[in-house]
């Protein structure tokens, strides 16, 4: 090999190394001059001959080129949420639950770190690639940001394919540093150290974001085949063997008050900690007993977070003023004098309703106490009567819209207010909002901000008008340049593409949610078909109850609808459904409807190859081996789940028998 090679060999592995025992171990070994006299060395190398230099090169943590933007990529299994609870109440009802679905169990406490999801990907060892959580389906490549966190291995210990998940954080002393910087620079500091390790990854300039200080936590993997783990326990300390950085906090207990006893720990001491948690996080630690309870649409069944209460501070109740909703529901809106909670300052809060502000003896005038609900949305949680002012009012709704006076009615069953009058602005700017929304048209740039000019210069009307919008049109408005607004036109350009789907939900039909627009998308595929559809025929459908089957009939039936269709049509917006029809595969019968786990090297094709395979197929593909696995499909060095299967009696294939299998079928 040539000298220059192995020296940037050496090179590559001693920095790593360095990093793992300062970001990682907390332990360094050598003072960080030799890290920076070193990194120089290999800086220089690759600037002199750059073919040494690799993506996976220590040199890629000061940063790289700037992006224009983050490519959307889907995960290859969805990222969840967990379920919360909020008080011993709560752990003991998840704990019942728990136990009447699988028996005794041993529990993992986790913190709760509070920063932002995060999946890595692994090839043969080395990180290619990371993604944010987005909507849980699909995320943003943010690989160049994360690969200037000197905690994230840019090589792992061993040659793995895998996914491993966390929670990127910003250090507490890195936010002091980075506002104290802010505040220098006369720049408005971060709210929080999670808002600004957000701001940081989201930063286009790596190198930047490479000066952001960020660290990260491992807590869970993706997919177990490679790794000999029967528990979330023996899974961390697997990451932790690889070189990865796991919360060393995390605790085993035998039962849920042992839970308790945690909790009430760390609430007492999370203030020590060099970094913020919002909660403790608790899953049931057997890996099959995880895949017995399963999962729900929005969260694993096996795992619930506890929230630390939320920090209650008084302010004062100023005014009420009213939002007016997409659908019309008139929302009163507690002005407040500004308070901080919970890290950034509060001084508008929801009060949902007429009933609850009686019902909390909110009076205007009146000192509050105020909290953010999930530490995220600010709430008024009571007034305190005894410092209530002589002239404090009793608040009453009004009886007509503030925005289009139209009377306000309350429909029967419901609490809230509505204003139905079909024409009221307040309502067709939201029903604009909504459309450009992410779940709906996905149109970036589009901001609640640009839309109200839009609507009050007549710009738009309805959207429709959206994709009649040209660039003489936006130049003008507040903070508008040519790049924002070719960026905008793209934007939109590129939303005309969208699956029916999108469209449909974008439409905002009372009672259809992004689930049922996906249903109804996938089963009538042309928007034609909808049109015709009755009310029959879609109650008939599964998922789709009668309130959102007539309602998706009479709004289809209106004529003003119909020529709102129209009008999309004429602009080539895309009115068919892109996505692959589940009913119409016809999957293998040997694996259609079956459970299967895959174990141990498979060598004519990649784990990803074999999994989308058997999903396409209609096969379920889960992790670990249980009572319901029908099938084990086993490659070189099967461990731990090939004992499991035998004693289980599963099916075990070699995956020589699988790939005939597969064979015979698709010739
Ligand atoms: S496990 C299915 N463990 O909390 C999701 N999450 O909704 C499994 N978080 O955004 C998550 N610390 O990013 C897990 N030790 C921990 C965590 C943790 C923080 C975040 C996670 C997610 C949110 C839960």
């Amino acid at each position: 090999m040539l000298d220059l090679q192995k020296r940037v060999n050496e090179l590559h592995d001693l920095l790593n190394q360095y990093s793992y025992e300062y970001y990682v171990q907390d332990n360094p070994s050598v003072p960080d001059s030799e890290y920076d006299k070193l990194l120089h060395e290999l800086i220089d190398i690759e600037a002199q001959h750059p073919e040494y230099k690799t993506s996976d090169s220590p040199t890629v943590r000061v940063g790289g080129e700037a992006q224009s933007s983050f490519e959307k990529v889907n995960h290859d299994t969805p990222m969840l949420s967990l379920g919360n609870a909020f008080d011993e109440d709560d752990l003991r009802k998840f704990d019942q639950r728990v136990r009447d679905n699988i028996g005794e169990v041993e529990y993992m406490c986790e913190l709760k770190i509070d920063g932002l999801a995060v999946s890595l990907k692994y090839e043969n060892g080395r990180f290619v690639q990371g993604l944010t959580r987005g909507d849980g389906t699909t995320g943003e490549d943010i690989t160049e940001n994360l690969r200037t966190i000197y905690a994230i291995p840019l090589k792992i210990k061993a040659p793995l394919n895998f996914e491993v998940r966390g929670e990127a954080y910003m250090p507490r002393r890195s936010f002091i540093n980075l506002n104290e910087e802010k505040v220098l620079n006369e720049e408005q500091p971060f709210a929080n150290p999670r808002n600004a390790a957000a701001g940081s990854l989201r930063q286009l300039d790596s190198k930047l974001a490479a000066k952001r200080k960020l660290s990260v936590f491992l807590y869970s993997v993706n997919d177990f085949t490679d790794f000999d783990a029967t528990t979330q326990s023996d899974a961390l300390n697997e990451l932790d063997k690889l070189g990865f950085k796991t919360n060393q906090e995390r605790k085993r207990v035998s039962n849920i008050d042992g839970v308790i006893q945690y909790i009430k720990k760390w609430t007492d001491k999370r203030e020590s900690l060099s970094y913020d948690i919002d909660g403790i996080v608790i899953k049931v630690n057997d890996l099959s007993q995880q895949e017995e309870m399963g999962y729900t649409q929005k969260s694993p069944r096996w795992a619930i977070a506890y929230k630390f209460p939320a920090e209650e501070v008084v302010s004062k109740l100023l005014n009420i003023e009213l939002s007016i909703g997409r659908t019309g529901v008139v929302t009163p809106t507690a002005i407040l004098e500004p308070v901080k909670v919970a890290g950034t300052t509060v001084s508008r809060a929801s009060l949902h309703n007429e009933d609850l502000i009686h019902e909390r003896d909110i009076r205007i005038g009146d000192s509050v106490v105020v909290k953010k609900a999930g530490d995220i949305i600010p709430e008024v949680v009571k007034s305190i009567p005894d410092r209530r002012p002589q002239n404090a009012e009793i608040y009453h709704m009004p009886t007509h819209c503030p925005r289009c006076g139209h009377e306000l009615v309350r429909i029967e069953g419901e609490v809230a207010l509505r204003c139905i009058n079909p024409k009221c602005q307040a309502q067709l700017i939201e029903g604009l909002i909504h459309f450009v929304s992410r779940q709906a048209m996905n149109i970036d740039g589009l901001g609640t901000k640009i839309i109200q000019q839009l609507y009050e210069n007549k710009l738009i009307k309805d959207v429709a008008d959206i994709f009649y919008l040209k660039e003489e049109d936006l130049l003008p408005l507040d903070r508008m340049g040519q790049k924002k607004v070719k960026n905008l036109l793209t934007a939109i350009e590129k939303a005309k593409d969208n699956s029916l789907e999108h469209l449909l939900f974008g439409l905002g039909i009372r009672h259809l949610g992004v689930k049922a627009s996906q249903v109804l998308a996938e089963k009538y595929e042309i928007m034609d078909h909808l049109l015709e559809v009755t009310e029959a025929e879609l109650v008939a459908i599964h998922d789709i109850g009668d309130k959102l089957a007539q309602s998706v009939v009479i709004y289809l039936e209106n004529d003003d609808i119909r020529a709102l269709i129209q009008k999309l049509k004429d602009k080539n917006v895309n009115m068919n459904y892109k996505g692959i029809k589940k009913a119409e595969i016809e999957g293998h019968p040997d694996f259609s409807g079956k459970t299967i786990v895959l174990t141990g090297k498979l060598e004519k094709m990649t784990r990803n190859e074999a999994t989308q395979w058997l999903e396409l197929q209609g096969a379920k593909v889960t992790n670990s081996v249980t009572k319901s696995t029908d099938i084990l499909i086993i490659g070189a060095d099967a461990g731990s789940k090939l004992t499991k299967a035998e004693k289980l009696g599963t099916d075990i294939w070699t995956e020589e028998e699988f790939a005939n299998k597969q064979n015979e079928f698709n010739d």
